[in-house]
């Protein structure tokens, strides 16, 4: 497994794999990783040989009040989690590297960015879109990982891939929970003991929803009430949005008909905020 930081390595050490005849499976994320990244690149590397992970907090993607200085970094222990993989390559490089000054250009996808996640996080998704482009052009993968855990953010650069034409495949991969069912992430480590029990509130919730579909609840719009209701009953939870949208369109679905929606919510815990979703099946 190689580490680099330049550009100019991993063109060079990409270049060789696909000599050798692999494709080139790509990870990106902003490290201080878990199990849920990690499986990611398992299938990106079982899937095309070569796994490629990018680890780089990307500060376009934070707003002013947002906790880009104060985010998770520990890259050499993300370095023994990749080899376990295994990873072939690692590219972490500085923000100089992949922002050189002065830097005027933005992707920016429109109708899917406005809602959920992008209302309460102006210009997260452009910095997303703009990063992960860079990404691509930088390692030029045959594919390319996301999981399901950022739905949003999996829709916003399916539909990027296709509106520039950009020649690769995206793979979605469901979420990765903890025993007891919180999806995992990096900000978890945030959280206090209280709120950690509390952060359960997510994943139960989620589950009611399932059930309530499952007993034939198809009005979403009283199941987004139920949903509110339950997360509200936890005191050191302050509810972000909780939404039943199209997973490809994320606008409003009213009713559950024949295709699966999606169901999603952001909550704070004190200075955390937490993200999870669900897939809702008739
Ligand atoms: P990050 O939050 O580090 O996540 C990297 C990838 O891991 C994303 O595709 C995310 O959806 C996935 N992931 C995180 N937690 C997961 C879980 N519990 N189960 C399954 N997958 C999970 O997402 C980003 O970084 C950034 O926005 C990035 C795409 C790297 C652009 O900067």
């Amino acid at each position: 497994m190689r580490i680099v930081t330049t550009i100019a390595e991993v063109r060079e050490a990409v270049r060789e794999a696909r000599a050798a005849g692999r494709r080139i499976g790509f990870v990106p994320t902003m490290g201080y990783l878990h199990e849920g990244h990690l499986t990611l690149m398992r299938q990106a590397r079982q899937e095309c040989g070569f796994a490629v992970v990018s680890i780089f907090v990307n500060p376009t993607q934070f707003g002013p009040n947002e906790d880009f200085t104060r985010y998770p970094r520990d890259v050499e222990r993300d370095a023994s989690l990749c080899a376990t993989v295994p990873v072939d390559l690692i590219f972490h490089p500085g923000v100089d590297e992949v922002y050189p000054q002065p830097f005027r250009t933005t992707v920016k996808v429109t109708g899917l960015t406005e809602t959920l996640c992008g209302a309460s996080r102006p210009g997260h998704f452009d910095g997303v879109a703009t990063v992960v482009t860079k990404l691509f052009n930088i390692v030029q993968p045959d594919a390319a990982y996301f999981g399901q855990k950022d739905a949003q953010q999996v829709a916003v650069i399916q539909r990027m891939v296709r509106d520039l034409n950009m020649d690769l495949t995206i793979v979605p991969v469901p979420i990765v929970r903890e025993p007891d069912g919180l999806a995992m992430s990096s900000r978890n480590t945030y959280l206090s003991a209280a709120e950690r029990r509390a952060a359960l509130v997510l994943s139960q919730t989620l589950a009611m929803a399932r059930d309530r579909v499952a007993a034939g609840e198809r009005d979403m719009q009283t199941l987004v009430k139920a949903m509110r209701s339950m997360i509200s009953a936890e005191p050191l939870a302050d509810i972000d949005y909780v939404e039943i949208v199209d997973s490809t369109t994320l606008q409003p679905v009213v009713r559950l008909e024949q295709r699966a929606v999606l169901a999603a919510l952001a909550v704070r815990f004190g200075r955390t905020r937490l993200i999870d979703n669900t897939i809702l099946e008739p």
